[in-house]
Order: structure tokens, then C-alpha cells, then sequence
């Protein structure tokens, strides 16, 4: 019998051990992009967009063709799903060629159909959701800040509970971090998610807060983060973002609240001056850039693991 196919939708699609062993894959192709040279030949790997990217859009074609699979750009507007064949019946083609799907929608749900049929393994390349490639390359830059043992170190989120937040509640949670999010009344992160870390923090020595105070968020933390007020898709609600996020701007205020030794991270792209000062982003605090380029090996490893089981565990070994 063969295996079922595996998806990575959200962050907690894979396992506590699972996770650990992509980010020692991943550290490994951070410190020696050559060591998953031609693992996945052969394969090849969509890479689907319904909205605007750089990052995700460069680092997964680069990541697959670093392991020496063929990466296929697919945008919806050029495919026949703009034109009524369904998400399913695409999928089960798709499986026929690819070895894996990457997708970057604005609707979660596209991403379950495209998984429903099982034929082929879907990755969520950015949801309205979660954003979990987004946050192994997070996890991958802490450990190269401090080791492997995250435990203890508290990560405050200062923003929109959003997709991003959602990731790093769970992909947090199950690195056994303290994660606690700041948001505005009316953009706290959903309920339901911010249940499961809880239950997943209890099992990984993990902790998960929400509150409305960005200060008291801030104080003693070893990680400050934040992502755009108005994320891809809620274009129209910019100027009451903007006031509802007035007091939620990751600043020199913050920074100063947190430990000495604080590291600054932002998913990115960022908009200096709104969700995060010019001084911040651009002082000796921040990794924005190793961070961003960490989404490549984090990537590479991921896609190994879901596409080559034994190659997986022997770059994870
Ligand atoms: N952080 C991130 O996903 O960036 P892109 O939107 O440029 O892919
Ligand atoms: N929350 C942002 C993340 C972009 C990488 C968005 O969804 O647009």
C-alpha cells in the first residue's frame, strides 16, 4: 500500500517531530545550499499565485530547482479554473504531472479543494489563514540566533491577528515558544486557532496569550514581529485600519521594553513609517533580510519532506 498523500495546509498539518526535523534540514541547506543538490530530479513542482508575491513567488522556484526539480508557474487567470473547471477535477490532472502543488490563494478553502482528492500534496504558499511556509523560515532564523532550544523565549506579535499571526500562534506553540499577540479590539487572532496552540503549548512546554496592550506584550520580550495593517485582499479597508492600529506600530518604544538583545522580525514586504518605524526595521535589532532569505532552504526542506521521505530523513538526520 503506498502512503497517503500528506498536505501542508496550516502549521499543525505536520507534527511536533516533523517540524523539528524540517528546520534541521533547513539550517543544513541555510549553511550548505549544495546539500540538497538534484535530491528531488525528476520531479516537478507547481507553483500557483492568485495574488501578488516576491519572496514566495522567487524562493520556491528557486528552492525547487535547487533540489533539482522543474518548477511550473501557474497563474489562475492563464489556467481553465478562471474558466469554470473545478479546483478537484484540476488537482487530480495536476497529479499526473507534478509532484507537489504550492498555492497562494486568497480564499483558505481553494486550498482544501485542491487537497480533497488526494492525489497530489498541496502546500499553502499564503492564505487568507495561515502562512506556515512563512513561519519555518521564522522558527529557522530564531534557532540560528540561539540553537535549537526555542523553549523559553518569548515571541510578541504587535499587529493584525491575521494570517500570520494565526502561523505563529501554531508553528510557535509547537516549538514549545511563548507567543503572545497584541491586536486591536475587532483584530484579535480567531478564537479556534488561538484554542489549538493552547492545547499544543500544553504538550511542548509552549505558552499563548492575546491581549489589546502592545506594551505589556512587548516587556522582557526576546522576538518583536509584525506584518502589514492591511493585508492582500481587504485593500478596501485601509484608512480604518489605520486608525485602528495607530497605537500597534512596532517603534523604538517597543523595542526598548524588550530585552536587550531583542531580534526584530517582519514577514515582509513592509511599509516603514505605518506598521513598523524607518529606525526599527533598519536598525542593528532587526533580521528582516536573513529572515527572508531564510524562506529559501525552509522551503527546499519542506518540499523534500512531503515529496521524498527517505531523502527527508537523511538531511534531517
Ligand atoms: N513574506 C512573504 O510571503 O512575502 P511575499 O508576499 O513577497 O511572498
Ligand atoms: N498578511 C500579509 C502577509 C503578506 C506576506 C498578507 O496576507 O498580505
Amino acid at each position: 500500500m503506498t502512503a497517503p498523500v500528506r498536505h501542508f495546509l496550516r502549521d499543525d498539518d505536520i507534527t511536533v517531530e516533523e517540524q523539528e526535523a524540517v528546520l534541521v534540514a533547513a539550517e543544513r541547506l541555510a549553511r550548505d545550499p549544495r546539500a540538497g543538490a538534484g535530491l528531488l530530479s525528476g520531479t516537478a513542482i507547481g507553483l500557483y499565485f492568485e495574488k501578488h508575491s516576491l519572496r514566495t513567488r522567487v524562493s520556491s522556484e528557486v528552492a525547487a530547482s535547487r533540489l533539482g526539480a522543474h518548477p511550473v508557474q501557474l497563474r489562475r487567470e492563464e489556467l481553465q479554473l478562471a474558466r469554470g473547471e473545478t479546483l478537484e477535477d484540476s488537482a487530480r490532472v495536476l497529479a499526473g504531472y507534478l509532484g507537489l502543488l504550492m498555492g497562494r490563494v486568497y480564499d483558505h478553502a481553494t486550498l482544501s479543494a485542491l487537497a480533497a482528492p488526494g492525489t497530489l500534496p498541496v502546500v499553502n504558499g499564503l492564505s487568507d489563514r495561515f502562512h506556515p511556509l512563512q513561519v519555518l523560515a521564522d522558527l529557522l532564523t530564531m534557532r540560528m540566533e540561539w540553537g535549537a532550544d526555542l523553549r523559553e523565549r518569548t515571541l510578541a506579535y504587535v499587529g493584525d491577528g491575521n494570517n500570520v499571526a494565526a502561523s505563529l500562534l501554531l508553528g510557535g506553540a509547537m516549538a514549545g515558544l511563548r507567543v503572545v499577540v497584541a491586536a486591536p479590539s475587532g483584530y484579535a487572532p480567531d478564537g479556534g486557532v488561538v484554542a489549538e496552540a493552547m492545547a499544543i503549548a500544553a504538550t511542548t512546554g509552549g505558552d499563548v496569550a492575546v491581549t489589546e496592550d502592545a506594551s505589556e506584550a512587548a516587556d522582557g520580550a526576546d522576538v518583536l514581529y509584525t506584518d502589514v495593517w492591511t493585508s492582500m485582499g481587504m485593500e478596501g479597508e485601509e484608512e480604518t485600519r489605520r486608525d485602528a492600529f495607530a497605537g500597534f506600530r512596532l517603534d523604538a518604544g517597543l523595542v526598548a521594553r524588550a530585552r536587550p538583545d531583542v531580534v526584530v522580525l517582519h514577514c515582509l514586504p513592509a511599509h516603514r513609517g505605518e506598521e513598523i518605524a524607518a529606525d526599527v526595521i533598519d536598525g542593528p535589532h532587526s533580521r528582516v533580510f536573513a529572515q527572508a532569505h531564510n524562506r529559501l532552504p525552509a522551503t527546499a526542506a519542506l518540499f523534500l519532506m512531503l515529496c521524498d521521505a527517505a531523502a527527508f530523513r537523511e538531511l534531517s538526520a
